[in-house]
């Protein structure tokens, strides 16, 4: 990847694996560059984007892009792309597995043994919920979504889905009903939120939401942090108010290890490892390199997310 840029350009690199750009860095080196590569983990705002002088394009190695402020960039006529399509099979994969995680207290359970609590064998020791044949509610049908959809219907689960637009192709070739979001939360055994985060999703699953949830419920999210309000979140599995949560995103990334939602446990957690899968990351990592050269070259960009004048 970083090959095919070198040939082309100079490239400055952030090659620390284990830390992020540091933000003194970026406001310094945004000032001059032509293309900026990033990743969900850089902050780019308007007053990053101020600095710059000749910046044309930000290609982030992500499908979603609330990192990048979108507005601010067109209006300064910057492009901005992202990596839809390549990782949403292994996406759908992750979510999926993390449901099925939730459900059935895999990551307690190795635990438990690890820890040496494995004493005998008894009925009701770590017993979780069934999947097969059970109702989940996908909120947000993207790519994502149905892909997850697919997965769900291999496992005999009733499939409901909220989703801005109705799609009733989708729904005639899954099997899958449209119902509003609260009909959702009330019939929906695990409620699985894949919808990418803006300010309308912010908060999509907050109190309100969660206390129309079943006392076994399971709420898995693997999109963005933020979409569910952190806060509601621990009271209602604190209290039972729902039975569990798996959750691969958070608020703030990396979440603190003090934060209470750590403590339950009835929470599983994951790094926000959706897409990790070696094939797809390899995938991101070229497309996102090609959307770069394509918009430094003055192509339009395979996959770009704003409308800027003079890019046809
Ligand atoms: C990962 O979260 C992505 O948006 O690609
Ligand atoms: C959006 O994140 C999608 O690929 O569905």
């Amino acid at each position: 990847m970083l090959a095919r840029l070198d040939e082309l350009y100079e490239v400055k690199m952030w090659d620390e694996e284990d830390t992020p750009v540091p933000r003194e860095v970026l406001e310094k080196e945004i000032v001059d560059i032509d293309g900026l590569y990033c990743l969900l983990t850089e902050n780019v705002d308007a007053e990053l984007l101020s600095r710059a002088k000749k910046l044309k394009v930000i290609s982030n190695m992500a499908v979603g892009f609330n990192n990048i402020d979108v507005e601010a960039a067109t209006n300064k006529g910057v492009m901005v792309t992202n990596t839809p399509g390549v990782l949403t099979e292994t996406t759908a994969d992750l979510t999926f597995a993390l449901l099925m995680a939730t459900a059935r207290r895999i990551v307690e359970s190795s635990e438990y043994l690890k820890e040496g609590k494995w004493k005998t064998w008894s009925p009701m020791q770590l017993t979780g919920q069934d999947i097969y044949g059970a109702t989940v509610g996908i909120i947000g049908l993207g790519r994502i979504g149905e892909a997850f959809a697919k997965r769900a219907k291999g496992f005999d689960m009733n499939i409901l889905y909220h989703n801005r637009s109705r799609k009733s192709e989708v729904e005639q070739e899954l099997g899958i009903t449209y119902v509003e979001k609260e009909t959702l939360l009330q019939k929906s055994d695990y409620v699985v939120v894949l919808t990418p985060y803006s300010l309308e999703t912010k908060d999509l699953i907050d109190q309100h939401e969660l206390a129309l949830m079943k006392e076994t419920a399971v709420l898995i999210n693997t999109s963005r942090g933020g979409i569910v309000n952190e806060t509601a979140l621990y009271h209602a599995l604190k209290e039972g108010q729902i039975w569990a949560a798996g959750l691969d995103v958070f608020e703030e990334e990396p979440i603190s290890l003090n934060h209470r939602l750590l403590s339950l446990p009835n929470v599983t957690v994951l790094p926000h490892i959706g897409s990790a899968s070696k094939k797809t990351r390899i995938k991101m990592a070229i497309m996102a390199a090609d959307h770069l050269s394509q918009a430094l070259q003055g192509e339009r960009p395979t996959h770009l997310i704003n409308e800027i004048t003079g890019v046809k």
